[in-house]
């Protein structure tokens, strides 16, 4: 079992391509996508999870009865993010959201977002404000201690991401660990960890949005962010002045999992069997498909302030 769903996980990575430094920005393929992404505020599941056994719903508890509340943040294209909607209007998008509606049907329950930066992800799902959090989440053991985390949904490795102009700077991960750079990380994410380690005698900037670091280097004040590689693809397809100078080894959990208040068993085991049907269906290829086509068309809006 396990083995399949490593190698789905494989075949959804697969399909993002590798935006190395000096790659040429690639024009949008097709903008509108059909599936519907979007879970703002209270939204019924959009993927139909299929069938599920009644009776055993019935005994999963949450915050709201009837509803499964997620928290996530929605900075981190193509996990999840704000796409302009063809009336103007910003809509929630992104794997992770379709993954959500995907969970909240198969469990028979509705789905509520609620967009918190990152490190509110993590205090909401602490704190059991939520049900779960679904946002590029590392299962990170030291998190353990505050949250259960499901079975991985996604492999993504890990990135330092600088401009083209800077990129010769950055031949090795030491050239990053040096007094006179600023490097970026977000807020709470396992980015610190890494900037840490590899870069310890920089100045550690730590911002609670990714499209904040995103601003910030497209704007020359930082010299270079740790950026999960997934979504340092994307941005670096809607900027083309960035781009991926390293790739990163990290030893901690690679993948991202659901976050899982702590103790609430049926609940853990209901995303997990939703998780093994997503990626066993090709529904999971189908919403990484659909949200990388949606973060680089041009109704993309990156930089939202949310
Ligand atoms: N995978 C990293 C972590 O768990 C970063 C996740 C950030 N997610 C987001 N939506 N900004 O720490």
């Amino acid at each position: 079992m396990k083995k399949k769903i490593m190698a789905a996980i494989m075949i959804a990575t697969m399909t993002l391509g590798l935006a190395a430094c000096g790659s040429s920005k690639e024009n949008a393929q097709s903008t509108s996508s059909n599936a519907d992404q979007t879970g703002a505020e209270t939204a019924d599941a959009g993927a139909s999870a299929g069938d599920n056994a009644s009776e055993e719903k019935a005994q999963i508890s949450t915050v709201t009865p009837g509803k499964l509340t997620v928290a996530t943040s929605p900075d981190f294209a193509p996990y999840e993010f704000y796409a302009i909607n063809e009336d103007g209007t910003p809509e929630l998008a992104g794997f992770d959201i379709a993954l959500a509606g995907y969970i909240a049907d198969y469990l028979g329950l509705e789905l509520e977002i609620v967009p918190v930066e990152f490190d509110g992800v993590l205090m909401e799902v602490q704190t059991k404000s939520v049900d779960i959090g679904i946002s590029g989440l590392s299962p990170d053991p030291k998190r353990e201690a505050i949250m259960d985390f499901s079975e991985l949904y996604y492999m993504g490795g890990q990135s330092f991401v600088t401009t083209k102009a800077n990129k010769d700077k950055f031949k090795k991960l030491d050239d990053t660990n040096k007094s006179n750079l600023e490097i970026g990380a977000q807020t709470g994410s396992i980015q610190v960890d890494l900037a840490n380690i590899y870069s310890s005698s920089a100045d550690i900037v730590q911002l609670s949005k990714v499209t904040d670091i995103i601003a910030e280097l497209i704007a020359g004040k930082l010299d270079g962010a740790y950026i999960e590689t997934p979504v340092a693809e994307s941005y670096a397809k809607n900027y083309p002045d960035l781009c991926i100078a390293l790739e990163v080894p990290y030893e901690g959990a690679e993948g991202a999992a659901v976050g899982v208040v702590k103790g609430n068993e049926e609940l853990l085991k209901g995303v997990n069997e939703a998780i093994a049907k997503a990626l066993k269906d090709g529904t999971m290829d189908e919403f990484v498909a659909t949200a990388n086509e949606k973060a680089s068309g041009e109704i993309h809006e990156g930089l939202l302030d949310n």
